[in-house]
């Protein structure tokens, strides 16, 4: 038994939120803030798991476990969602009375889900201790559970010889043939299932294959080749409800059919168009493309704000970057939460910075990251 790390990113949503609820398509992009998972190997028959991004620690005996595996057991298809019962034996077992839905319970349970389940698959429990720590903020549309279930998944895998750890003594990066990665997704949308309930999986899929990858009506397509781009991605940390600004989007479509359909069908000529523009990147990277992209960026972030997902945070994003020659838009569900700036390869640092100093100031948290990165 060896000592494995297993990686995994974020996700932003670059175009087509709210869209894609009414059946156009979305783009979804890997960030390069990443979820990582160290598991390692003990001979106490015990398995702990420590999450200091929630201050969780865990520590089982796997006989206390073995009753559960039968739960876990009985025949278990690839693509099963986790049943309410093997919710609730969960829920009992680690002594979650409250239906309170803290993310730290959650985790716990991820965990324990696929742990078990996967125990039950190669007929044994590893010991092994688990360290999970992330540079994503939890809560914030950016696919930090889905980054987790990824890395839980790879690793529980291939520490059960489910399928092999792709990294070999003295690399320092491996990746997983496909067939691999399309097992690890599927589990890792089981992980999700148990966190969320009812997951579009497309957290998941990106968090697994990065780059980046379409999503419409529920078919998520892996865009075949993605630049990386420079970002600057922003917490407004003003706190939203993704339900009720989905709700609310829906209420103004049926009230003024004729104003809103097409607001919606253009943001999905922007994802479209967008497509078609990092497609030709990767192809053939050249700066004129960015001008193409600032202007999408543009277009949407007003296209937004007229279908109400906009927020004075937001606007407050995009001006502090426009005064610096770049271009914000929210991304995922609006009305605060986290926004997008397109850097260029050659936005200076102190451009940059400034426009960090003047976030900052507005009481915004900044990271400056990449999209398109690596699963
Ligand atoms: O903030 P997030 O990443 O949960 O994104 C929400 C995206 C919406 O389109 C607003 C909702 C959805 O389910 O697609």
């Amino acid at each position: 038994a060896q000592t494995l790390f297993v990686s995994a990113p974020g996700k932003v949503i670059l175009h087509g939120e709210h869209a894609v609820v009414h059946g156009k398509a979305a783009l979804a992009v890997a960030v390069n803030l990443r979820t990582f998972l160290k598991m390692a190997p003990r001979n106490d028959g015990k398995v702990s798991v420590e999450l200091p991004n929630v201050g969780a620690r865990l520590c089982w005996e796997t006989s206390e476990l073995q009753p559960l595996v039968v739960a876990f057991s009985a025949d278990q298809t690839e693509s099963q969602p986790p049943s309410p019962e093997q919710i609730e034996k969960l829920k009992e077992f680690a002594g979650f009375t409250n239906r309170a839905a803290a993310t730290q319970s959650l985790a716990t349970l991820a965990f324990l889900y696929l742990y078990l389940s996967i125990a039950s698959k190669c007929g044994f429990m590893p010991s092994v201790d688990i360290l999970v720590w992330s540079e994503l903020p939890t809560g914030a549309g950016l696919g930090s559970s889905a980054a987790y279930s990824v890395c839980l998944a790879g690793a529980l895998l291939s520490g059960c010889r489910v399928i092999s750890y792709p990294l070999e003594e003295g690399q320092s990066v491996g990746r997983w043939p496909e067939e691999e990665l399309a097992v690890i997704n599927s589990w890792a949308f089981r992980g999700e299932q148990v966190i969320h309930g009812n997951p579009s999986g497309v957290d998941n899929a990106v968090g697994t294959r990065g780059g980046a990858l379409r999503y419409q009506a529920g078919k998520i397509c892996s865009l075949k080749s993605v630049p990386t781009l420079r970002i600057l991605l922003t917490n407004t940390l003003v706190p939203r409800s993704t339900k009720v600004l989905v709700a609310g989007v829906k209420d103004k479509l049926m009230k003024f059919p004729a104003i809103m359909e097409p607001v919606l069908t253009s943001i999905d000529a922007i994802s479209q168009e967008c497509e078609r523009v990092l497609e030709a990147m990767a192809a053939r990277p050249s700066l004129e493309h960015y001008p193409v992209l600032e202007e999408l960026i543009d277009v949407n972030q007003h296209l937004l704000s007229v279908v109400g997902v906009g927020h004075s945070s937001l606007d407050q994003v995009c001006q502090a970057t426009a005064s610096h020659g770049l271009h914000s838009k929210l991304t995922g569900a609006g009305g605060g939460g986290c926004a997008i700036t397109l850097l260029r390869p050659d936005t200076a640092p102190s451009v940059v910075e400034a426009a960090i100093r003047d976030l900052s100031d507005c009481g915004f948290e900044c990271w400056e990251t990449d999209i398109g990165a690596l699963g």
